[in-house]
């Protein structure tokens, strides 16, 4: 049985409630394989709440995602996920049976599926009390004070004390609700919370061990180049297409290397943003693959093919990010990289199979390291669970690598990037409109 160690003598940033001041790391040999990790030790219950019965808690043809999975792997015969909260029922009834008819049955077979957080509140029994609630709902509902769109305030309200789990990004609601977001972190870090979220490409070995190259060679950061090509064929959720609902493809699914950005790069300095798009009504902007009826979408909700920005971060390094809406298939290709002084790190393919290319000073060629079977999914849940448990034996073990705080300014990155896109898209049309008027003028 493992033993336990008193709260007040954890750092609060190990436990994702503090602010972004430092970046937490975590030795990349420690970061081991599902089929690889013993379950923590103990027999009793460990209570779980799922928010929202979609693809990233059950996976989905779409990608490796799946919540559940890693916690019925990391909890074992302990893991009892007592409600599954989700306002489409049958979805919700459909995967528990799935469940209750596989070897996991145990963690579900008394799963209650309620439509709202609120039906829960009212109708928990004492001993279903969660010790862990995970938020897999869509971002429009949560990140803001506003009713309905308030589910972390809602957790804190009726369950003070529990540790939350919250997808990316932390919302998508309206520019101007960033400072409720800012907030609520606040709060998450006032009252100690244990809050993760689920930037899970920080979890990666490779990229744990370019923070470790980093930090053991005490070197500062000078550039970081992100580029992101989503396979777009593969995409079929019409929200996606529709910046109205999920703000976008930087604040929806960019956002995991703008995440990655500031992870090595620092803060950013965002009145320095600068962005170029390619839209959808320009001539090298039009896609033949869509999955997706895009007349059915207003003309001025409908997303940019290519968004292209550059940055300052406070310590005066560079950064730039490129994401394109342009392949096909179902692959992604995303590469990611830092310069240092005499170093360049080179992270490309972290989605499906990570390899990293480190150039070190004193040798003109790369090293290439695989890291085959990394699963940085079930890293995060790990981490989040050992963090719960409060295990003694490695204090320095597990760590949350994305706090709420560290997330909401990765939100507000992103939103920086996208109007600094449409603020260069309405120069370039205002330019137009003024130069075709002066040659029907004649000036
Ligand atoms: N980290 C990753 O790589 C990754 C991958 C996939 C999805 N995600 C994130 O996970 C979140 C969910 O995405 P998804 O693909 O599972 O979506 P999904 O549409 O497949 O599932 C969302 C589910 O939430 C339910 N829902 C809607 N409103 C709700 C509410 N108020 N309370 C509870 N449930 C509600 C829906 O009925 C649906 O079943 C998003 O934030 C997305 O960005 C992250």
């Amino acid at each position: 049985m493992s033993s336990r160690r008193p709260s007040e003598r954890r750092g609060s940033d190990r436990r994702g409630s503090g602010a972004a001041s430092r970046r937490p790391s975590i030795d990349p040999s420690r970061l081991i394989p599902m089929d690889r990790v013993t379950h923590v030790g103990g027999s009793d219950d460990f209570n779980v709440v799922f928010i929202g019965a979609g693809n990233i808690m059950f996976g989905s043809d779409e990608g490796p995602w799946n919540h559940s999975f890693r916690f019925e792997h990391k909890l074992g015969r302990r893991l009892k996920v007592v409600a599954l909260i989700d306002p489409a029922i049958e979805r919700a009834t459909a995967v528990l049976q799935k469940k209750c008819d596989s070897f996991v049955v145990s963690a579900y077979q008394d799963t209650r599926v309620f439509k709202t957080f609120e039906d829960f509140v009212r109708n928990m029994a004492p001993r279903d009390r969660p010790r862990a609630i995970i938020v897999g709902s869509p971002p429009m509902y949560r990140g803001s004070t506003q009713p309905g769109r308030d589910i972390e305030l809602q957790i804190l309200k009726y369950f003070p004390g529990v540790a939350i789990f919250l997808e990316k990004p932390v919302a998508t609601g309206p520019e101007e609700e960033i400072q409720e977001a800012f907030k609520i972190a606040q709060m998450i870090n006032d009252s100690k919370t244990i809050c993760s979220v689920g930037y899970m490409l920080r979890y990666l070995k490779a990229v744990q061990m370019m923070k470790q190259i980093i930090d053991e060679n005490n070197l500062t950061v000078m550039s970081t180049i992100a580029r992101y090509a989503c396979a777009y064929q593969a995409i079929s959720k019409p929200e996606w297409w529709d910046k109205a609902k999920s703000a976008g493809p930087i604040i929806e699914q960019g956002t995991h290397f703008c995440d990655l950005s500031r992870y090595f790069g620092g803060e950013v300095d965002i009145a320095s943003v600068q962005a170029h798009s390619l839209e959808w009504d320009e001539n090298a902007g039009q896609l033949s693959k869509m999955a997706v009826d895009e007349s059915k979408i207003p003309p001025e909700r409908r997303i940019p093919r290519v968004t292209a920005a550059t940055w300052k971060y406070d310590s005066g390094a560079v950064g730039s990010f490129t994401h394109v809406v342009a392949l096909q298939g179902s692959n992604y290709s995303c590469e990611f990289e830092v310069y240092a002084d005499g170093y360049s790190l080179k992270l490309v393919n972290p989605y499906v199979q990570p390899v990293l290319y480190i150039r070190k000073p004193g040798d003109d060629n790369e090293t290439t390291v695989r890291f085959a079977d990394d699963d940085p999914f079930f890293s995060e849940v790990s981490n989040l669970i050992d963090i719960i448990e409060d295990i003694e034996e490695e204090p320095e073990a597990a760590q949350i690598l994305s706090s709420y705080d560290d997330a909401v300014r990765t939100y507000e990155f992103t939103w920086a990037i996208r109007k600094a896109s449409e603020r260069s898209r309405e120069a370039k049309l205002k330019a137009s409109a003024d130069a075709a008027a002066a040659l029907k003028a004649g000036v």
